[in-house]
């Protein structure tokens, strides 16, 4: 039997990926900082006919992940897949926002992604086996504005991802960089913005994604199988990198569209807090 460790499982993708290892007949650890929503995980997995359990984590300690990774060489005394999917999202211009939301993002997406791969490496080396999918997003790959911290941290996961593919390879291990583009999930509630236009945003993209978490969850699963190293599942997204890769010229004309788009926005805001503000000074 597969023994499957995902981080951030108590909700969206990371469930939908928890659902489909359990079709697998897989083993499941379930990993968030969300006990609640993990219980949840679990009920549903055992109701799918698997079997898993439920570990406490915050991606964010290093001395959580030696604790999880005794329990898992307990347990299981190895592992062959570590899913390191747990992330959060934030999205403003460069000079708003707070800076703490920038430590906040970056220590969850890019250290939580990094501590999970060090803390399990070595076990997969001993075996000479095993699988990392790490959970990036097509914000690593096309940077759209207004999202300089999301990306940086997405971006980050891919290049972590790809050092690791290689490096690795020699060592019978795999690993594959998960990067979609949006889909329904709980990760507008933990969004950090100062932008009210941008949950607006995310929602209008979440409901024009072709795909939802499970078809997210059956990608990865394939990837996974075909040990690729870069997974965009969404065609839109296959077709974005594409123009940015081959047609330069097309992508600089899309995203400077969406960015003289944003600047109008922020002035119209501008313009209509500073006649609220007149007015409520008359
Ligand atoms: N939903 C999208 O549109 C989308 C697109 C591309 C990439 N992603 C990525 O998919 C991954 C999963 O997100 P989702 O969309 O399912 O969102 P979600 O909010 O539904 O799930 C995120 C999970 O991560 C957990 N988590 C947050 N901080 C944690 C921490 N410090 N330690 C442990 N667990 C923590 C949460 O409790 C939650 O269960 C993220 O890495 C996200 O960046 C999502």
């Amino acid at each position: 039997m597969k023994t499957v460790l995902i981080t951030g499982a108590a909700s969206g993708l990371g469930r939908a990926l928890a659902l489909r290892f359990a079709r697998e007949g897989a083993d499941i650890c379930i990993a968030d900082i969300n006990a609640e929503g993990s219980q949840e995980t679990l009920n549903l997995v055992r109701q799918a006919g698997g079997q898993g359990w439920v570990h406490e984590l915050d991606v964010r300690s290093e001395i959580q992940w030696l604790q999880l990774q005794d329990a898992v060489q307990q347990r299981w005394g190895r592992i062959d897949v570590v899913i390191n999917n747990a992330g959060v999202a934030t999205g403003d211009r460069i000079d708003a926002g707070e800076w703490a939301w920038w430590e906040w993002v970056i220590d969850i997406n890019i250290k939580g992604v990094a501590l999970g791969c060090r803390t399990f490496t070595p076990m997969m080396k001993k075996a000479e086996t095993g699988h990392f999918i790490n959970v990036a997003s097509l914000a690593g790959l096309m940077k759209a504005p207004s999202m300089a911290s999301y990306n940086a941290t997405k971006a980050a996961v891919v290049a972590i991802s790809e050092t690791m593919h290689f490096e690795l390879m020699p060592y019978g291990i795999g690993v594959t960089a998960l990067c979609p583009g949006f889909f329904r999930t709980n990760l507008d509630h933990s969004m950090k913005t100062s932008d009210p236009d941008m949950l607006k945003f995310v929602d209008k993209v979440f409901e024009a994604s072709a795909l939802n978490a499970d078809d997210i969850a059956e990608a990865a699963y394939q990837a996974m199988l075909k040990n690729q190293m870069i997974c965009n599942p969404h065609s839109v997204g296959r077709r974005a990198y594409f123009v940015k890769k081959y047609l330069p010229f097309l992508y600089r004309r899309g995203v400077l569209k969406m960015a003289y788009g944003l600047k109008k926005r922020e002035q119209q805001r501008q313009s209509a807090a500073q006649v609220q503000q007149q007015e409520s000074a008359s």
